[in-house]
């Protein structure tokens, strides 16, 4: 592995840094507190592109590869992790898996306006009782003549009312179990498609989540992704690269609450003098910036891993791991170091601690990174 960053990398590194601090961070207490969507900034990064960064230019992307896109997810995370989920859902759920597996006409109806982020993607697994259990979907889709009939509920949607365009998985044939689910592409409007109530959050406020509701939705034949019964195997495909970017998410965060927590202790004074100066605190930013490191290290690995062309379902189940722990123990750290104005929302570092969280729970909990991991090690 080559820890030196091209030119371009380091650009587009910089970038993401810029436009974080510029257009970002403004007014990102306030979208917390008042759980509003970045609506203004998203439509400017996908002008900038970073909505479709690892997309072939010819369909509208930057042909970026996922190093890239694992060091812009960093700096925007470091400031807003609800913008960060929205661009992480788009590129690697939404846009990659349409790349890769959907056939020229899907891509050219669909993904040139994703990439572009002219529509904004939603990806639609979760259930109320299909969260981990993937395999275990309720909503189903009936082949009738030229279309199939879509019926059944999606929970946690993230982008859920503000997308254009949803990857929706269904059963469609109950007795073949997961080799009788299939991925489909509902476009918003359809009739029957009600979208549920916005889910109030612990954190990453700001993103848009809700719950989704399909009563008999006629959805065109010709919106099944891949061949009859792949929708499982989409799902867990696109899902390792999902995984790589929400680690890349987690990296952000505990990086951004860090450097916070860092800059803090070099102006707040006790005992008469910087708490930098104090080894109850030197020590605490000593481990931080170790984990930090640790879990860059991984993120990166996975991101190789998958410019490479090398299975990367280990590598990025283990960065997701590591670096959305990291991301919580750092931000709990980071609050600390602050002390009082830790709890403070001026201060920025409960923000960043209360969204750590989900970065263990969405895109596979750190249990189901367990399994994988498991898994993939003993059947060596
Ligand atoms: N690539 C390709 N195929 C895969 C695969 C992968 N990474 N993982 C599994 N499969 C295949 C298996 O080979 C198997 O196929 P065959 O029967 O042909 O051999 C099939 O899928 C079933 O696999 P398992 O037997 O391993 O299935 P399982 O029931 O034991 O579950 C699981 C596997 C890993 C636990 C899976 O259910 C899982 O990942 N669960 C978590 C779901 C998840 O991540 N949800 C996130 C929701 S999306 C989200 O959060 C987005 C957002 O908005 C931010």
């Amino acid at each position: 592995m080559d820890f030196n960053l091209t030119e371009e990398h380091i650009m587009i590194r910089d970038a993401a840094r810029d436009f974080a601090k510029n257009e970002l961070l403004p007014g990102v207490i306030e979208r917390d507190e008042k759980q509003e969507f970045p609506k203004e900034q998203i439509k400017k990064m996908g002008e900038l592109g970073f909505l479709g960064m690892m997309v072939s230019p010819e369909y509208g992307g930057g042909g970026m590869d996922t190093v890239a896109y694992v060091l812009a997810m960093e700096e925007i995370s470091k400031i807003d992790a609800s913008a960060s989920v929205v661009m992480s859902v788009n590129n690697s759920l939404v846009c990659w898996g349409l790349e890769k597996f959907g056939n020229e006409e899907q891509k050219q109806k669909y993904l040139i306006k994703l990439a572009t982020g002219e529509s904004i993607g939603a990806f639609c697994l979760s259930e109320p009782e299909a969260g981990s259990d993937a395999t275990s979907q309720r909503t189903t889709a009936i082949e009738k003549d030229d279309h199939y009939l879509l019926n059944g509920t999606k929970n946690w949607i993230t982008n859920g009312s503000i997308a254009d365009f949803y990857i929706v998985i269904a059963q469609t044939d109950k007795e073949k179990k997961h080799k009788g689910i299939n991925a489909f592409i509902v476009e918003k409007g359809m009739e029957g498609f009600e979208i549920g109530p916005k889910e109030q959050k612990l954190g990453i406020r700001g993103s848009d989540t809700h719950s989704l509701n399909f009563n008999d939705v006629k959805v065109p034949k010709e919106n099944r992704i891949g061949e009859d019964g792949f929708g499982f195997k989409f799902a867990m495909k696109t899902l390792s690269g999902g995984r790589i970017g929400i680690a890349a998410q987690a990296l952000g965060i505990a990086a951004g609450a860090y450097e916070l927590a860092k800059e803090y202790s070099k102006v707040r004074k006790a005992f008469g003098t910087e708490i930098m100066n104090h080894q109850a605190i030197a020590f605490k930013l000593a481990d931080m910036h170790t984990s930090i490191e640790a879990a860059r290290h991984l993120v990166m690995k996975a991101a190789c891993d998958k410019d490479n062309g090398e299975n990367y379902d280990l590598s990025g189940a283990m960065a997701k791991l590591f670096a959305s722990k990291t991301a919580m123990d750092v931000t709990v750290e980071a609050v600390q170091v602050h002390g009082g104005n830790g709890y403070v929302k001026e201060y920025h570092v409960e923000r960043l601690m209360r969204d750590a969280k989900i970065t263990q729970i969405y895109e596979g909990t750190s249990e189901i990174q367990k399994i994988v991991i498991s898994r993939s090690i003993l059947r060596d």
